[in-house]
């Protein structure tokens, strides 16, 4: 069965789930080919099933990235589906995630064209360390820590703040500490269940990615996971819950990755597997 994987034209890092996701697609009857999404010579109108897998630079073209979605989502099965990578590539579902009672790390929203008093915001979230980073990300792309009222950095808190919100919303949150010591810790969700957890060291524009793992799912890490993804658990593939401790030690959901997250399949053995068996079983119930 053909299938495309989709990923883009000029990959901003290498894509370390790209060889094990093969190997078990093509165990498991695909016939995968590579599919820049941003390769305007692939015909898209196509039925042909579509994963997305690193559509890493989306961010720079949001409206273009969900635009070429509803296209392929037309007349192809695409996973994650469409209504769901709609609702996920805005981290304001951060928001919507606090309001249902998901532990999340603090956020506030900074619409477009609009400025902050960042000291006041600074002391509204009870610390002078902010992460200042664009509401449409991947890849800690304009991802900044700054401690407002510290000494002068280049650019200043409010410079990129403005920077980013002349081109679309940003997001100001709290410099969550368990990041540099316990580790961001991602759950990887996989055709219905958690399958693994992996930690990542902390990454700030121009960083590259360092993980280490697997590690045991830790109960409270388990509940706040399923928690977040409860309501869409039955409609992914795949999915990713990222997570941080605030400072009584409780995991809190910092990022929900349902679009094209790293699923470390290397580091558990296995994953890959379940990932083309699920996908296979979604394939047999679908209509192209
Ligand atoms: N509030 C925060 N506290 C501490 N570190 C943060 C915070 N927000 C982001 N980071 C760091 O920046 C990285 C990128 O931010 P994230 O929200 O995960 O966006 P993305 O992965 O989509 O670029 C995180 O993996 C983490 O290392
Ligand atoms: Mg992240």
């Amino acid at each position: 069965m053909r299938l495309r994987v989709a990923t883009c034209r000029t990959l901003p890092e290498i894509d370390v789930d790209a060889a094990p996701l093969a190997a078990a697609l093509a165990a498991h009857g695909f016939s995968a080919e590579l599919a820049a999404w941003d390769d305007p010579t692939i015909d898209w109108d196509a039925p042909i099933p579509t994963i997305l897998r690193s559509t890493w630079n989306y961010a720079l073209d949001v409206v273009g990235f969900l635009s070429w979605i509803d296209r392929v989502s037309e007349t192809s099965t695409l996973w994650n589906p469409p209504a769901i990578v709609h609702g996920n590539v805005h981290k304001r579902y951060l928001i919507d995630l606090a309001a249902r009672g998901v532990p999340t790390v603090p956020t506030r929203i900074i619409e477009r064209g609009t400025t902050v008093d960042l000291d006041e915001l600074a002391a509204d979230l009870g610390s002078q360390r902010l992460v200042i980073k664009p509401e449409v990300g991947a890849g800690s792309l304009g991802t900044r820590l700054f401690t407002i009222g510290g000494p002068p950095t280049n650019p200043t808190p409010h410079a990129h703040l403005a920077s980013l919100t002349s081109r679309g919303a940003a997001l100001v949150q709290p410099y969550v500490a368990s990041v540099a010591g316990y580790g961001e810790r991602s759950m990887v969700w996989i055709d219905g269940e958690l399958s693994h957890a992996i930690r990542k060291a902390p990454r700030f524009v121009g960083d590259i990615e360092r993980i280490e793992g697997p590690f045991p799912i830790l109960a409270d890490e388990r509940a706040v996971a399923e928690a977040a993804l409860a309501p869409v658990a039955d409609q992914i593939l795949y999915g990713r819950v990222d997570l941080a401790r605030d400072e009584a030690g409780a995991p809190m959901v910092m990022e929900l990755e349902l679009v094209e997250p790293s699923l470390y399949f290397t580091r558990q053995l296995g994953s890959a597997d379940r990932f083309a068996a699920g996908l296979r079983r979604r394939l047999a119930h679908a209509p192209s």
